[in-house]
Parts: structure tokens; sequence; C-alpha cells
């Protein structure tokens, strides 16, 4: 029998999943692979030894998370020209490069499908099935937490704080939620998706974000009147010869293939001309799910070839995209207010595609969506028209994502 030996760097929710789902293949994966995996020592905080694992395995899997001892235990192996399976998202978007320069140099495997979108394969797709394709663009949901919460706004009515407490109690959202509602975690995972999908030197500082936290269920129901469903949306494409990379809530409209994403998966899609566009959902999240892709990379990487990220080539960062934009007002109900906001708006370069209107009293709402136009543009016009005299409350701002997809005709 050949085995071969696994180090078991982290034994919590996904560790402890892992060793189980492990223990309970190893049998299936021998049978197949002709090769047993099998655990050579777990290292916690109280328990295992990290350089008598390393001597003993094969393969590290760095389940243990955030950036020390996480990273130092990643390039310590990869130097030895031991295999490393990580599910690491926040070491791999803030030192990427250097552990991918360790892993060439010691001609090592270093996979990470867990890293980003759970058990949903986006890691495999961009270097394997569309290691051929020009990617231009990446659309991701690739926050559960986020997603449920939105999800649950919608469904419910709940508000946002509502919605946050029954994704806790649900086991959706940490305890202490910042980094997922904040934006923060998502933004991780759109640079490690951009790095990978433009070759290109991404890291989490180059990705601007934009949490969750000021929704309002107003914002979702004037949207649901315009027909549109509101996600936690990364977006990472080409922008006139440079990369933007970004996350943000945004408007979808529902022919979007996004915009059927809830609850706590997670999706993600890919265009390229080639392909016209791929997505891929399920679940981002969980302790067998997210060892369920670990496990993948660990029979992976006991059957060459490696999938090594390319040395990377340097493009610019572009920060002020052109967007579609959804624009909330309240204002005094007198006439030439819609007359004047149009004006500057236009002035602006901002050309607007629909309005709800609504009276309230002496008041009144206004819901606007804007064709897409430089976000610079389109904030300068928003600046302007809070300093009118009859704009009653700071006027809300969500981007929406003004694309569908028509499949091609089939041509037999
Ligand atoms: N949970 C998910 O659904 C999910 C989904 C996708 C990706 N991930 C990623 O998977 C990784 C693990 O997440 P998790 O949820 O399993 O975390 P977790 O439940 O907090 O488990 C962390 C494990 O690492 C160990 N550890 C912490 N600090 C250590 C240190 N200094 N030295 C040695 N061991 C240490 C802990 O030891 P003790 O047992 O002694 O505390 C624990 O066993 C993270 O990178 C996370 O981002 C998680």
């Amino acid at each position: 029998m050949t085995s071969f030996s696994v180090g078991l760097l982290g034994h919590g929710t996904v560790g402890g999943a892992f060793h189980e789902l492990l223990d309970a293949r190893a049998g299936a994966i021998e049978s197949t692979t002709g090769i047993r995996p099998e655990i050579s020592g777990v290292l916690t905080r109280s328990r295992g030894d990290f350089d008598d694992i390393l001597e003993r395995s094969d393969l590290v899997c760095e389940l243990i998370g955030g950036i020390e001892p996480a990273r130092t235990y990643i390039l310590r192996a990869l130097t030895a020209g031991k295999h490393v399976v990580t599910a690491n998202k926040q070491v791999l978007s803030q030192h990427g490069e250097e552990i991918y320069e360790a892993a060439r140099a010691g001609g090592a495997q270093l996979r990470f499908e867990a890293a980003v979108g759970g058990v949903v394969p986006v890691i495999r797709v961009i270097h394997e099935t569309l290691a051929a394709a020009h990617i231009d663009r990446v659309h991701g949901i690739v926050n559960g937490t986020t997603n449920f919460i939105l999800s649950q706004m919608t469904a419910t009515g709940e508000s946002y704080a509502e919605a946050l407490a029954e994704a806790q109690r649900l086991g959706y959202a940490e305890a202490d939620p910042s980094d997922d509602v904040n934006g923060k975690d998502a933004a991780a995972k759109m640079a490690i998706l951009a790095r990978l999908a433009f070759n290109a030197r991404v890291g989490l500082d180059d990705v601007q974000y934009e949490g969750i936290e000021a929704i309002t269920v107003d914002d979702i129901d004037y949207a649901k009147e315009l027909g549109l469903s509101l996600k936690l949306v990364g977006t990472a494409e080409r922008r006139g010869g440079g990369l933007s990379v970004r996350v943000h809530p945004a408007f979808l409209y529902g022919s979007h293939p996004l915009a059927a994403v809830n609850g706590s998966f997670n999706g993600v899609t890919f265009e390229s001309p080639a392909i016209t566009e791929i997505t891929l959902s399920g679940p981002g999240a969980g302790g067998s799910q997210t060892a369920s892709a670990v496990l993948g990379d660990v029979i992976s990487s006991m059957i060459p070839p490696p999938t090594l990220p390319a040395p990377p080539q340097d493009v610019p960062v572009v920060t002020d995209v052109e967007s579609g934009f959804y624009l909330h007002l309240q204002v005094a109900d007198r006439p030439g207010v819609l007359a004047q906001i149009a004006e500057i708006l236009g002035m602006q370069g901002c050309s607007v595609k629909s309005v709800v209107q609504k009276g309230l009293g002496d008041d009144a709402r206004l819901e606007m969506v804007v064709h897409p136009v430089l976000e610079s543009k389109f904030l300068g016009a928003v600046e302007m028209i809070a300093g009118l005299d009859f704009v009653r409350e700071r006027p809300r701002v969500i981007r929406v994502i003004d694309e569908a997809f028509e499949a091609p005709a089939a041509t037999g």
C-alpha cells in the first residue's frame, strides 16, 4: 500500500470536519487512486509540534486561519518541498506573492479551493477549465453571512439588526461579524480571484470595499418596485488598460445569474468572449462543506501535475469606474424639483433610466436608476443635489449592475 501523510494544522470547525471526512473516505480514495491518505499529526494551541509534523508529512493542511503563525507554517512547509492545502483567505490576500514564490521555489503544490466560495470550485475553474480564456470580468457573491442577511431582509421585511441576529442564531454569522458585514472578508476573496483571473499583482490593499451595515428595508422595498434585488457583490474587471477590484452593495436585475443566489449560498460569474458567461453557485461555508473542498485539494495534490499561479504582471489598479446607480431622495413636494435634479444629473453626464415618485404629505420620495456613468461624476452630482434646499435628508446611493446575458441562439 502506498500512503500519503497529511499534517493537520488546526482542528476547529473545518480542521475537525476534515479529519473526520478523511478517516471516513480514506478507503474509497485508496480504491480509486491506489494511494491512502493518512493524518500524520495534528497541531492546535494545546497539542502537537510543527517541526515533528513537517518532518513526517508529504502535505500540510493549514486550517488555523489568520496571518501568523499560519504564514510562517505555510512558507516553511513549501520551502521544505512539502505540498500545502489551505482555506486561509486572509494570508493569501495579504501575503500571496511571497507564498506563491515559495511554492515555485520549493517545487511544491499549493492549493486553496476552500479559501474562496467554500465548496464552490471557483479556483479550480479559473486554473484549469478557463486556463485558455481571456477573462474580462468576475462578479462574486462570496460572503454567505451578508447574502443571508440581505435575503432575510428581502423575504421577511426584517431590519438589518434583526436579520443579523437571526444569522447569528442559525450559525451563519460569528459572534463578531465585523469582517463579514463591513465587506473585508469578501474583499480578501475578490483579491485572490483577481490575482488568478488576470495574473496581476492584486492584494487586499488594492480592493475598495463597502459593507451592508447602512442598508435599510426601505432600500430593498423600493428596489423591488424597480425589479431589482440587493446583494453584496464583488467585481474584478479589466478597465481601460487597468484593473478594478471592488466590493459593495449593488442592485441586480432579475435576469442576472447572481440575482437567484439566495440565503447563505455563494455564487461567482466569469465573463469572457470565448465562453460568454459561466456561473457557479453553492454553499460558501460550513465545516463539512469546506472540509470537502479541502479533501478534494488533498486528493489533487496526491496526483501531479501542479497548478501554480504564474509570476504576476504589473497592471495598474483603476479606482474611478463606470456603474449604474440607484438614487433615493426625500424632497419637498413642490413644482420644479424633479426638473432641477434632472438638470444637475444631466450636467454631470448622468442619464436617468427610471424614476418612481411617491407622495408623503408635504414631501415626496424619489427613487431613480441612472444608466452607467463614471462614479466620480455621479457622486459629484449627488453632492450638488444634497446641497439643494428642498432635499430633506442625505441622499442614499447604491450601485446597479446593469447587465443581463442573452444565451446565443442554438446552432444545431
Ligand atoms: N468555518 C468555515 O465555515 C470556513 C469556511 C471557509 C474557509 N474557512 C477558513 O478555514 C480556516 C479555519 O477556520 P475554522 O472556522 O475552522 O477556525 P476555528 O474553528 O477557529 O479553528 C482554528 C483552529 O486553529 C487552531 N489554532 C489557532 N491558533 C493557533 C496557533 N497559534 N497554533 C496552533 N493552532 C492554532 C485552533 O486551536 P485550538 O483548538 O487549540 O483553539 C483551532 O483548532 C480559516 O482560514 C477560515 O477562514 C472557514
